[in-house]
């Protein structure tokens, strides 16, 4: 571990690690992939001022989220399939984010499910919610993260329709995979991986599996899943889901003012500025720039989140300073999970906590809830 040093080098070694279709569900975005890159380059149009001569002998790096202190003022983003790149992926995740007390959001789409993780860990997590068709399924996966005591709904509202990701296409991806051809090849040339999984039996979709009348075996949940998605989302759908969740309300996947605008006007508590890390509409704009635009157009009571294209603690130094609140991360946490399991995660949040006080310090600050527009060019 001690030659390991930034991101990066989590992101190698998940590569080395992981059968080829798990390691390209992670390292892929839709279409082109041209929003996934400019969510990581456009962080390089920002530039940090660096301030000299302040004292700069101690530093603070927590953070009040939701009105709950956070020891960090960063956490990671729900991302589905966690549990195939690691046995017990998501409740590894979870664990590692309570040791260090930072938020984590636990996907829909997770392997594990939320009573999984909740048996495993005493802070409560937040959780990520789909819009589905199916209303019995909402209204009890509700309940189901309620009564795991999750501290916060995030509603993702930009997959009301899926993207295509060419890579998954071509691997035939599914969660356990198919055994096709393609798919047996790939798996027998990571023979430690396999090795690994025997020793769970949690291998599908653990929120879905077993909670829906008819489902409970591959075919029956990928094709549950695949209509399920509710391409009439509306922003009445927001209402309904306000009704029934009584905690903080988070929507994600805000890009643009007009809907900044609408988001004003609901009882939500905070917005995720997200682009879905490129997986979802290519073409449109990064992430950081879109936080450039609306970090002023947000009501105040409404707190701004943001997620895309984070690989640093500079990174998270620029986004602080344009106004986000937390700062979320997906494929950094996935890259430490593939590599070594929950000591990978932690070695991204160790990363990540050297290089966001470092930058801290030398761009003469020592707390981050002090970081503005004026720490940048
Ligand atoms: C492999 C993977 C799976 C994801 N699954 C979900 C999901 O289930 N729900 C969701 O709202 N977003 C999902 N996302 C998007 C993330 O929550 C987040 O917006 C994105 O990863 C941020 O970009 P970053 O990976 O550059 O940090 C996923 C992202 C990745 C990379």
């Amino acid at each position: 571990m001690k030659k390991i040093l930034e991101i990066n080098d989590l992101k190698m070694i998940a590569k080395k690690n992981l059968p080829k279709m798990f390691y390209d569900y992670v390292d892929s975005g839709s279409y082109t992939e041209s929003t996934y890159r400019d969510n990581e380059n456009d962080f390089n149009k920002i530039k940090i001022r660096q301030r000299v001569g302040r004292d700069i002998s101690s530093s603070k790096l927590e953070k009040t989220i939701l009105g709950k202190k956070y020891k960090l003022p960063f956490g990671f983003s729900p991302c589905g399939m966690g549990g195939m790149l690691y046995p017990d992926g998501e409740i590894l995740v979870a664990k590692a984010c309570e040791e260090n007390n930072i938020p984590y959001i636990l996907s829909t789409m997770s392997i594990c499910s939320i009573e999984q993780v909740a048996k495993e860990t005493n802070n409560p997590f937040w959780f990520q919610l789909y819009v589905m068709k199916d209303k019995n399924f909402v209204e009890n996966i509700i309940k189901r993260a309620s009564d795991a005591k999750c501290y916060a709904l995030v509603l993702t509202l930009d997959l009301p329709i899926l993207a295509q990701r060419h890579k998954d296409i071509r691997n035939e991806l599914s969660a356990p995979p198919r055994l096709t051809l393609n798919n047996i090849l790939q798996i027998i040339q990571k023979p430690k991986w396999c090795f690994k999984m025997l020793s769970t039996s949690n291998r599908s979709f653990g929120n879905i599996l077993g909670h829906v009348k008819g489902v409970d075996d591959l075919s029956s949940i990928v094709k549950w899943t695949d209509g399920q998605f509710d391409a009439g989302l509306s922003w009445d759908y927001v209402k309904w889901i306000r009704r029934l969740w009584k905690g903080p309300l988070i929507l994600k996947g805000i890009l643009d003012e007009g809907d900044v605008k609408i988001a004003n006007n609901l009882d939500i508590q905070g917005i995720i500025i997200s682009n879905h890390g490129g997986r979802q509409l290519d073409g449109t704009l990064s992430s950081i720039m879109a936080l450039k635009n609306l970090k002023n157009k947000v009501n105040s009571n409404i707190e701004i989140f943001f997620d895309g294209g984070v690989r640093s603690g500079k990174d998270i130094v620029k986004a602080l300073s344009l106004g986000a609140k937390g700062i979320f991360m997906g494929r950094p946490y996935l890259y430490g999970l593939g590599a070594f399991g929950q000591k990978g995660v932690e070695k991204v949040i160790e990363i990540l906590i050297k290089e966001l006080n470092t930058t801290l310090l030398l761009a003469g600050e020592t707390d981050v809830n002090n970081l503005d527009q004026d720490n940048l060019y």
